[in-house]
């Protein structure tokens, strides 16, 4: 919505026009003054943009997202759980951060570049995992994956559903991208077949999502309730990896309100919160693959991360999809370092939206960061190319702002580019 500010400026700019012989003069009728007035000025969000060029950020592909998903799927996507207190947090925290800008800096060229387990990317931005990508593009993960390469940024393929329900699903993406992928599975789908599948694809690094655990996701919810049926989703198979295993999503009604909590429950079905430290021992006694614990917020977790031989950590709440704490991430960025002591790579996510929210997690020590929504919403818009235009404008984002501190690369970062918020 317009800001009531802006619009009452606007309203008082052309009653003056209108109440002055001016526009008489020049032709425009009063009907055309008063449609004029009638119609509220857009804000940025509400403006869909018709092709990449026209993007400013990453929210106009937000808006332009909206328009072209499924309002389920949207709200799916963008939408946090319970109250979206988590999703809120994870932006409310950059705010206790400033940059402090240096001037007369002289840089002229920025170096983006990052090694991670010694291998090096453009840039510390990458895709986090995100399921059932098919559902928001045809054939989302392979279009991701031809992003990716593009810009040649790391991205995590999510291995749930839809790609591990395809017999080459996972090969396919693969094959798009060019190299191996890293490839994230959920907590308790841990096992055996699911490791030898990854590695039969070359996969250097198993990211191993731990913070799944029974989401209220009510926006989403509150959609199905109110009785979209847009799709078959007991029988088509963009459908299944999501909706198979909750049939009682296509019956909710009104009648039935319980039925809407679904999964909810941390204990219910088979979540990570069943999960102890044993397990990450199994998992690790069976696999070379490097193994990235994605999802992990505190400090003692970190430290138990790395004397279980854990290669790395990502931190993580799901982009606010999963829980209730209403913490976000970069907040929890100092204590899962100090965890790490520096022994294991230490990445985020979660409400990453611009260059300078990047900046601020690199400043604090972070070693990469992860985008989900933002690159789905440039999938779901426009393709691999919206997906490369999110790229492109949160990595000119952070040059800018790494220009701005002195900062021609990353190792030039440094923490004393950030003040707390006074
Ligand atoms: C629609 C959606 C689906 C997701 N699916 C997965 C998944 O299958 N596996 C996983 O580890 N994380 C998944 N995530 C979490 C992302 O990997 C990432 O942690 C989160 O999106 C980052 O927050 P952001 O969306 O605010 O950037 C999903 C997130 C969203 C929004």
């Amino acid at each position: 919505m317009a800001s009531t500010k802006q619009n009452s400026d606007r309203r008082a700019f052309l009653s003056f026009l209108a109440a002055s012989p001016i526009l008489a003069y020049a032709g425009f009728s009063s009907r055309w003054i008063e449609e004029v007035l009638a119609a509220p000025v857009p804000q940025q969000n509400e403006v869909v943009i018709k092709s990449v060029k026209e993007a400013l950020n990453v929210f106009d592909f937000d808006a332009a997202a909206r328009v072209k998903l499924t309002p389920a799927h949207y709200t799916f996507i963008t939408d946090g759980s319970f109250n979206n207190e988590t999703l809120r947090a994870n932006r409310d925290g950059f705010l206790k951060y400033e940059v402090r800008l240096r001037r007369l800096t002289g840089i002229t060229n920025v170096d983006q570049s990052v090694k991670i387990f010694g291998k090096a990317w453009e840039s510390p931005i990458f895709f986090s995992p995100v399921g059932r990508m098919n559902a928001y593009y045809p054939d989302g993960a392979v279009v991701v994956a031809q992003a990716a390469k593009s810009t040649r940024t790391l991205q995590v393929l999510a291995g749930s559903a839809a790609v591990i329900v395809d017999p080459r699903g996972v090969e396919r993406v693969v094959e798009a991208r060019g190299e191996p992928l890293w490839i994230a599975g959920l907590g308790s789908s841990m096992d055996e077949k699911m490791l030898r599948r990854f590695e039969a694809t070359g996969c250097p690094v198993l990211v191993w999502t731990i913070d799944d655990g029974g989401a209220n996701t009510i926006g989403a919810k509150s959609v199905q309730r109110a009785g979209v049926r847009d799709l078959d989703r007991e029988a088509d198979d963009r459908c299944v990896g999501c909706h198979a295993n909750l049939p009682q999503i296509t019956r909710i009604t009104k009648d039935t309100p319980m039925d809407v909590l679904g999964a909810i429950g941390a204990l219910q079905g088979e979540t990570s919160v069943k999960l102890n430290w044993e397990d990450v021992k199994r998992v690790r006694d069976m696999t070379k693959m490097k193994i990235v614990l994605k999802g992990i917020v505190a400090g003692e977790d970190a430290a138990l991360a790395v004397k279980h031989g854990v290669d790395g950590i990502i931190i993580s709440n799901h982009g606010g999809h999963e829980d209730a704490s209403g913490r976000g991430t970069i907040e929890c960025l100092p204590e899962v370092l100090s965890g790490a002591a520096g022994k294991i790579p230490v990445l985020i996510d979660s409400g990453f939206r611009g260059g300078a929210d990047v900046f601020k997690a690199l400043a604090l020590g972070a070693t990469a960061v992860g985008i989900g929504r933002p690159h789905i919403w440039g999938l779901s818009s426009f393709g691999q190319e919206g997906v490369e235009t999110v790229v492109a404008i949160l990595r000119r984002e952070l040059q800018a702002i790494m220009a701005q501190t002195g900062a021609a690369s990353i190792a030039q970062i440094h923490r004393d580019s950030l003040v707390p918020r006074g």
